[in-house]
């Protein structure tokens, strides 16, 4: 499956959402996850990402892969999104911070 990182939080650009076959990106506060029960590994979404923060399980970053389960998880509680909207705000100015887990709203 392709997994949503680090990067997508506090920015939320949705961006990809529109591209996805199989409408499975799920929405919380500020972040966004696939399910990786649903996603069919197309590829098309990764492009779309402004803050490129959706990567393939297969070449997910080191530092990433506590996503994977975070991605599974949260899928199973949020709700389903399939339209573009407007990004969160402040999101250019969180765009490429690090370590923005510490301020994923579940
Ligand atoms: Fe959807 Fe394809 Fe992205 Fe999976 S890889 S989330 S199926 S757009
Ligand atoms: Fe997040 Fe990128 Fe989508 S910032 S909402 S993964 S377009």
């Amino acid at each position: 499956a392709f997994i949503v990182t680090d990067n997508c939080i506090k920015c939320k650009y949705t961006d990809c959402v529109e591209v996805c076959p199989v409408d499975c990106f799920y929405e919380g506060p500020n972040f966004l996850v696939i399910d990786p029960d649903e996603c069919i590994d197309c590829a098309l979404c990764e492009p779309e990402c402004p803050a490129e923060a959706i990567f393939s399980e297969d070449e997910l970053p080191a530092d990433q892969v506590q996503f994977v389960e975070i991605n599974a998880d949260l899928a199973g509680k949020w709700p389903n999104i399939t339209e573009k909207k407007d990004p969160l705000p402040d999101a250019e100015e969180w765009d490429g911070k690090p370590n923005k887990l510490q301020y994923l709203e579940r």
